[in-house]
Parts: structure tokens; C-alpha cells; sequence
């Protein structure tokens, strides 16, 4: 007897915290044939929404296990369409919320797809009062552990082509990076983590970046931020200091949930990189600074933290060879991460570096801080290899003509009405910090 065809439905799923609107889903699925799940990969979720809490394996176990499911394979794209062509499925079943919103073009491209053989789209009332996203942002709400969060930058450097890195220098400046979002050419996105300047936390001191603010008052600062946020926060730790100081910073470090140090390597009284050549600034001898990052490597606990190391030599006028030299070094030293650091106006003494950074036999993700060469997109830099992108001071720039203005507003005026249109309304002020926990 001829074996009669399977009838295939198709579902394509996130499944990072599943609930009853999933099951409802597999259940409609399961009365029209063989459920086979396309579970997306935690790249192609990053690459519309936020990184996944669970890995693509452990997703895929508990998918697996779940009544109705047949089969799981691995769907790399947001667009199902790949996925769908080799399947060729009789049937897709999604909830009718894609018919709006970011998902909207996907299903447009499914629905064109199901034609080229006769398949049918399927969408069942999409479950209410639960989602996954509010799931997420009442278990932020909740806070995060000290290692969870410290993981989630080496998880973003894994499932994201690039990571976006936004300065903090308060609980506040780390409240904004924690919520904004923004739609960017159709899709929602947001910073993955927190850059801790020491120019900024200076300067929000009113004091210079000089290293006077020092280490014990910065991981106070940065204790401040961790307690309302939960990304990952990467640490300006200036030249990391003498190498056995170092070691007691990173431990520091590590206790608090820092994802990443990154230290120049640069000697003696410290300046901003910005000066460049007009402030005295010296470069270290890249073996010692190699010991540094061995010795720094060496006392830190968990797998997950990371010692990146910032090259000078663009900034000091050195040579490209110089910091190709120091990039080798360091790296066989044990960085975990190479930021090569430029004040040129123009992205392409950093393409260069790049273009030969690519030739590179071992290779750790590499970091830019586009400042003086802003006009460089996101787009370039990925396609030239740069793995982490950080801002490394908007938020206090921003921040001081804003307030400025409002003070010179209330002089000028002898009283505040004119200076109102400046400001946050009081209401928002009160709104903006929620305190309730369990709200
Ligand atoms: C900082 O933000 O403090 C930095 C980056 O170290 S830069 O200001 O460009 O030196
Ligand atoms: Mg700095």
C-alpha cells in the first residue's frame, strides 16, 4: 500500500519564556497534522527584538517536550521563508497579532510563499492578557543577579553581529539606557548594555578626567546604576593602574556583576585620549601591559568576565604597525576583546586597522568609540569586522546644554514659567522612578 503523504504544519516560534498562548497555538496546529516547530535561533531573535533569557538548546528541549510538538528545527531567520521552501508545509499557524506591527512584512512573505504550492495560512485568535515581552519586563522588574548579568554581554558578543553600548554616568543616565527603544528601519531597537565612562562620572563630578576620581568612588557610582538596571555594563577601568592594584579591581569588579574592564594602555599621570598629543601622555611598554592583562586573567573567578584591551597608538601618533604589533601581543596575552581607540575626524585610519585586524589567526571581537568620527554608521562598522560599538558620552553632553539652558532661562526672566518648556513635567519626574516593586 502507497504511504500516504504527511500533512505538515508549520510554526514558527520564539519560545523564550513559554505560556498558555503557545500551547493554544501547537493545539490548533496539532488538529491539522504533523507539528513541526521552527524554532528561531537566538540570532534571529536578536536581530528583531532583544537577546533571548534561554539558549536556542535549552528552548529547544522544552519545546521539544511539549504534547503535539513532532519535530523542532533550528528557523535562522526571522523570514520563514527558507524554512518554509524546504518543508514545503500544507498548513502555518500564527497568531492573527502579526497582521500588524514589526511582523507584519513576515507574514506577507509566508502568505506569498504558502501560494507557490497550495498552502494555507492559519491564524487563531492571538491568546490575550499574556505575552512574552510583558513576561520579560516584569521579570526585569525583579531585577537580575550579579553573574546573570555579568554573562549577557559575552551572550550579546555571541548571538548579535553587533553590540551597542551606551554611556552612563548615574542611576538616572542608566534608567534612560535601560528603557529606550526606537524604531529603526522597521525594527525595534535598543542598547545592549552600559558603557561607565570615566570621563563622564568625572565631569558629573565636576572634576576632570584625570583618574581623581578614583576606583572607590567609581564602583560606588557604578554599584548606583546596577541597583535600578539590568544590562550589562562595561567599565572604563582608565590604565587598569599598577598591576597589583589591578587585580583587586577586577575582583571588585566581578563581585558586582561587571561584564567587562577595559584598560589602555597607557603609564603615568593620566589625560582624556581625546587631548591626543597636545597633553603629555605616555604609552606603556606593550609587555608590560601584556603582564597586566595575564595577571588581571588570571585572578578572575567566573568564565564569563572579560579584560579588554584599548590600543593608544592611533591616538599617541604611533603608527598602524605599532597597534597592529600591540593587537598580537595583547591578545596572546589573553584579552578578551581589543578596542582600537582613534580622535581622527574620519573613520579610515580605523578601516584600516580593521581591514588588517581581519587577517588576524586569532581574532577576539573587536571595539570601536566613535566620538570624533561620528558620522560613521553602524552598518560600515559591522561590515568591517567591529563586533562592539560604544557612545561613550552622549548622555552627559546631552544632558549639560539642556540644563544650562534652563538656568540661563530663569535669570533671564527673574522666575521659572519661561524655563518650563525645557523640563520634564514634576508629574513625569515622579512617575519616572518606580519604587513599588511588586507594581
Ligand atoms: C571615556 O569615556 O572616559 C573614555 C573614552 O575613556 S575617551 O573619552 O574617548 O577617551
Ligand atoms: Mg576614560
Amino acid at each position: 500500500m502507497k504511504k500516504q503523504r504527511e500533512i505538515l504544519v508549520y510554526v514558527g516560534m520564539s519560545a523564550d519564556l513559554i505560556h498558555h498562548g503557545h500551547v493554544n497555538i501547537i493545539q490548533e496546529a496539532r488538529k491539522l497534522g504533523k507539528v513541526v516547530v521552527g524554532l528561531l535561533t537566538d540570532e534571529a531573535i536578536a536581530s528583531y527584538k532583544r537577546m533571548p533569557l534561554l539558549k536556542y538548546e535549552q528552548r529547544k528541549r522544552v519545546v521539544e517536550n511539549l504534547a503535539g510538538v513532532d519535530r523542532v528545527i533550528p528557523q535562522k531567520t526571522l523570514d520563514y521563508v527558507p524554512n518554509l521552501k524546504k518543508l514545503k508545509p500544507a498548513f502555518v499557524v500564527h497568531g492573527d497579532d502579526w497582521k500588524t506591527g514589526v511582523q507584519r512584512e513576515t507574514r506577507a512573505r509566508v502568505v506569498k510563499a504558502l501560494k507557490g504550492w497550495g498552502g494555507k495560512l492559519i491564524e487563531p485568535r492571538y491568546t490575550t492578557g499574556i505575552s512574552s515581552t510583558e513576561l520579560i519586563a516584569y521579570t526585569s522588574k525583579a531585577g537580575i543577579s550579579a553573574t546573570e548579568r555579568m554573562a549577557r554581554l559575552r551572550r550579546a558578543l555571541e548571538t548579535k553581529d553587533l553590540v551597542r553600548i551606551m554611556e552612563v554616568h548615574s542611576g538616572l543616565s542608566g534608567l534612560i539606557v535601560e528603557k529606550t527603544k526606537a524604531k529603526s528601519r522597521g525594527r525595534a531597537v535598543e542598547f545592549d548594555g552600559m558603557w561607565e565612562s570615566s570621563l563622564t562620572d568625572s565631569a558629573s563630578k565636576g572634576k576632570p578626567d584625570i583618574a581623581v576620581v578614583d576606583m572607590h568612588s567609581r564602583l560606588q557610582t557604578i554599584n548606583e546604576i546596577l541597583e535600578v538596571t539590568t544590562k550589562p555594563i562595561v567599565v572604563d577601568g582608565d590604565s587598569g593602574g599598577l598591576i597589583e592594584h589591578f587585580m583587586f579591581t577586577v575582583r571588585s569588579a566581578e563581585r558586582l556583576g561587571i561584564s567587562a574592564l577595559i584598560i589602555e594602555d597607557k603609564i603615568g599621570s593620566k589625560q582624556n585620549s581625546l587631548f591626543g598629543t597636545a597633553a603629555k601622555q605616555l604609552q606603556d611598554d606593550p609587555k608590560n601591559f601584556a603582564e597586566k592583562i595575564t595577571a588581571g586573567k588570571r585572578v578572575q573567578n567566573s568564565e564569563d568576565f572579560m579584560i579588554i584591551a584599548r590600543i593608544e597608538s592611533l591616538i599617541l601618533e604611533k603608527g598602524m604597525k605599532d597597534a597592529l604589533l600591540r593587537a598580537h601581543t595583547y591578545i596572546a596575552a589573553g584579552a578578551d576583546g581589543i578596542l582600537i581607540h582613534s580622535k581622527s575626524n574620519t573613520p579610515k585610519e580605523i578601516f584600516e586597522f580593521c581591514k588588517e585586524y581581519r587577517k588576524f589567526k586569532i581574532q577576539v571581537p573587536l571595539v570601536v568609540v566613535p566620538t570624533t568620527y561620528s558620522q560613521v554608521t553602524e552598518d560600515h562598522l559591522r561590515k568591517a569586522g567591529v563586533r562592539m560599538v560604544i557612545y561613550a558620552n552622549h548622555l552627559l553632553r546631552a544632558s549639560y546644554p539642556a540644563m544650562r539652558r534652563a538656568a540661563e532661562t530663569i535669570l533671564k526672566y527673574g522666575r521659572a514659567a519661561e524655563a518650563e518648556k525645557y523640563c520634564l513635567p514634576i508629574k513625569e519626574v515622579l512617575n519616572l522612578i518606580p519604587y513599588d516593586f511588586s507594581s
